[in-house]
């Protein structure tokens, strides 16, 4: 065992330090001493060894009780030489692709040589399954599979089902919560790490309102998906194979929605975004446009966002049909994407002034806004109506590619300060024509909604 100043520019061993790699492990792997890793650490950020006093011990383990989750790591692997190797580990949280790409590393195996699928099922008594399956080389296979993962279903998760609170009394109100622009998807870097354009603070502030409300209806007005890949601006290096990641992810999303209101209707209204994948199909593979699987004339086309994101078992309404795709919430409200985009001044305004007998609701801009308008009616009576955008659900510091972004030599997105802004609107309706509109910022993962904090 010794000190190994050659390693400080060993890229693999700075990940390792930088991971939760314990320390017996890393000084095996790489020969070399305890207080070379600990000093290593300190230099590159990595985990730091805190010395824990009897008392915190006790504390810790009551916590650890509390919390109900066993602290014994489950593990069961097995390898099959056809179908890959499997794994499954218990933990206290749901892994996701990032936590077993470290695993992976962990074990010596490169992630990007291998193609994998996973999955999470909680545990009654807490905690979550976290199961890697197939494990198999990057190869072409013998019988002509693809030699690299082509997009697939998302792969289905089960969430531990939290508390679902009764329906708060409306005054005979019905409440559709709306919400728009996630623009899920992924920028991989040259770390091997990735750098989503959603965020999921903003993602999960939206979702425990829905929890609260137990709304009637949630609308997702549009570009839910990135889709960078598809898309006819300049491709980056590290949009490749990314969409896969992004169906995971928005399935997720969906899914977390479902299971906080399993009785909500629940609608996804195409966006430009969205639309890149029948477009793309449409303009470079128009022979697999449409396409079904054999035998299942009635399922979606195995490419359309329908089928990749499994919208039927999570009982999602997909309009389609950009830029005409529209749901009313009754008959003078409407639910669109929008085509507009006005950057120097009020984008709702427009579509007041357009159509002043029709409420809409649009997404597109990523900017929040309400505009109200009455005009004069046939009799002289007012006619009322607004325009709202709830804000976006994705970054707004330059992630997300779009006009004003710019990437650095190594690829990761510079900062910019886009005239964007998070939130989520609320429709409280009484289904006669008399309705209040109302929108919400979300900032830094919080929002203020009834009076209260709530926090992602
Ligand atoms: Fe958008
Ligand atoms: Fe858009």
């Amino acid at each position: 065992m010794a000190s190994r100043p050659d390693l400080d520019y060993n890229r693999e061993f700075i990940a390792d330090i930088k991971s939760d790699m314990p320390k017996k492990q890393i000084m095996e792997k790489w020969s070399c001493s305890s207080g070379f890793v600990v000093a290593r650490r300190e230099r590159h950020g990595g985990p730091r060894m805190v010395r824990v006093s009897p008392a915190q011990k006790v504390e810790s383990a009551i916590a650890a009780d509390d919390a109900k989750v066993e602290p014994v790591e489950f593990v069961d692997d097995s390898h099959d030489p056809e179908k890959g190797s499997s794994y499954t580990r218990m933990a206290a949280t749901a892994w996701g692709e990032d936590d077993w790409r470290e695993f992976l590393r962990q074990k010596g195996t490169d992630p990007d040589s291998v193609v994998f699928n996973f999955g999470v099922t909680s545990n009654p008594g807490g905690g979550y399954w976290n199961k890697l399956n197939n494990v198999r080389p990057k190869t072409a296979g013998k019988d002509g599979t693809p030699a690299w993962p082509v997009i697939r279903q998302a792969t289905p998760i089960l969430l531990a089902v939290q508390e679902i609170p009764s329906r708060p009394a409306r005054d005979g109100l019905s409440l559709s919560l709306k919400c728009a622009d996630p623009q899920i998807g992924f920028r991989a870097l040259s770390d091997g790490t990735y750098e989503e354009f959603h965020d999921w603070r903003a993602m999960d502030v939206f979702v425990e309102v829905c929890r609260l409300e137990q709304p009637e209806s949630i609308v997702i007005l549009g570009d839910f998906l990135d889709l960078p890949s598809q898309g006819k601006y300049v491709q980056e290096a590290g949009f490749a194979r990314t969409t896969q990641m992004a169906l995971d992810a928005g399935y997720i999303f969906l899914s977390m929605l479902r299971a906080v209101c399993p009785d909500a209707e629940i609608v996804l209204i195409e966006g430009n975004h969205d639309k890149r994948m029948q477009n793309f199909i449409e303009q470079n593979a128009l022979a697999a446009f449409g396409l079904r699987r054999a035998g299942m004339p009635d399922e979606w086309p195995v490419m359309s966002l329908q089928s990749l994101l499994r919208l039927d078992e999570l009982r999602v309404q997909y309009m389609d049909a950009y830029p005409a795709a529209a749901h009313w919430d009754d008959d003078t409200t409407r639910n669109i994407h929008g085509t507009r985009a006005n950057s120097k001044g009020s984008t709702m305004s427009q579509y007041a002034n357009d159509l002043p007998h029709i409420n809409t609701w649009a997404g597109h801009t990523h900017r929040t806004e309400i505009v109200y308008k009455t005009v004069l009616g046939h009799r002289g009576e007012p006619i009322e109506s607004y325009a709202a955008n709830p804000g976006c659900l994705a970054k707004t510091d330059g992630t997300v590619p779009s006009v004003h972004g710019a990437l650095h030599v190594d690829g990761s997105s510079a900062r910019v300060v886009e005239d964007w802004q998070q939130g989520f609107g609320a429709l409280l309706y009484d289904g006669k024509g008399q309705s209040w509109p109302q929108v919400y910022r979300i900032r830094e993962g919080r929002t203020l909604y009834g009076g209260k904090l709530i926090a992602a």
